[in-house]
């Protein structure tokens, strides 16, 4: 009997010690937007593939709407290695000292998803991803959200109509730069106060994709959005490089396919979650939807095309112009 209970008892030890070799490796993933935006829907996708591919191994727990952290803070929390994974809008790049990470903002410089993939994927978005290395951080990807428009509570059609009012902005110094220049008074602030900022009137308006709009329901606290599409909108996928090196090497190629698995997904999605949140917003009957004629629209490009030079000492002339080459954009034109 005795003989048993021994046999049973060294049983469940092993079960247990085969259960903690076998406990997952958990990966925090934190992102500050709605799940039902194109980037909350990726990392959804991310991590069920992800979950299953690696066969239990490895478990992403996300984080979505601010839970668990705020725009700087999460980029804090990922340097210490508090959380895994992110995907900052490439707006928020410049306080670590990441500042090349603003070319994405110059304004009216991407007309299309495709002149924004060819300077992400292309070599001017590599060195981009690498420069993070010494910040203990892995770039692994970019990822599509929409094209950012105004809103505010007073109606706006042309760049004038921007004078004096309060525009909240998320931290970069090229998106202070344009709305200056436009005569707006910028207001860092985090993505997750911007609603509650509209509902009190610290800010008039702010500046962001159609998805974005919606999924905050900021058409609840805002009478007009005006179809500028001014800026792209998207992000950058990082993860801390230590934590990143230290998995064993099958398994972050892996998850490396289902993160480029997850890109494509990400990016076939982008436009078209855009679209139909626009025409959700107008079905709301609470925000008016401007939309510009081509003449309108180039006196906006006219007038935000200043802040491309006050960007240049941010940016770098040269990255710059390169970005001009693979997109077309031609300044002299307008
Ligand atoms: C914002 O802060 O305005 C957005 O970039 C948030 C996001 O992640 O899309």
């Amino acid at each position: 009997m005795k003989l048993k209970m021994l046999v049973v008892a060294l049983l469940s030890l092993s079960f247990a010690a085969a259960a903690s070799a076998a406990q997952p490796i958990v990966i925090k993933f934190s992102h500050v937007v709605a799940v039902d935006t194109p980037k909350g829907q990726a990392a959804a996708y991310f991590k069920k593939i992800a979950e299953e591919r690696t066969k239990g191994r490895v478990k992403i727990d996300i984080y979505p709407n601010s839970q668990l952290f705020k725009d700087k803070e999460e980029l804090e929390a990922l340097q210490l290695g508090s959380v895994h994974m992110l995907a900052p809008a490439t707006s928020k790049f410049g306080p670590m000292g990441a500042k090349q990470f603003e070319l994405f903002e110059l304004p009216y410089v991407f007309d299309s998803y495709d002149e924004v993939h060819k300077v992400a994927e292309g070599a001017v978005g590599k060195q981009l991803l690498r420069s993070l290395d010494s910040k203990g951080i892995t770039g692994l990807a970019f990822w599509d959200n929409g094209f950012r428009c105004m809103s505010a509570n007073k109606k706006i059609v042309t760049p004038n109509d921007m004078r004096g009012l309060k525009m909240r902005i998320s931290s970069s110094k090229g998106i202070d730069a344009y709305m200056r220049q436009l005569g707006s008074v910028p207001q860092v602030m985090s993505f997750g106060e911007v609603y509650q900022a509209m509902q009190t009137g610290v800010v008039d308006g702010a500046e962001n994709s159609p998805s974005n709009f919606y999924t905050q329901k900021m058409h609840e606290v805002q009478k007009y959005y005006t179809n500028t599409n001014h800026s792209y909108s998207g992000y950058a996928v990082i993860v801390n490089k230590k934590f990143w090196d230290g998995l064993p090497k099958e398994i972050r190629g892996t998850l490396e396919q289902a993160l480029r698995d997850a890109t494509a997904y990400n990016n076939k999605i982008a436009a078209k979650d855009n679209d139909e949140s626009l025409a959700k917003v107008k079905k709301t009957g609470k925000t008016q939807v401007i939309d510009l004629t081509p003449e309108q629209k180039k006196s906006w490009k006219k007038a935000m095309l200043p802040a491309h030079k006050k960007m240049e000492d941010k940016i770098g002339k040269d990255l710059i112009n390169a970005v001009y080459r693979e997109t077309g954009f031609n300044p002299t034109t307008l």
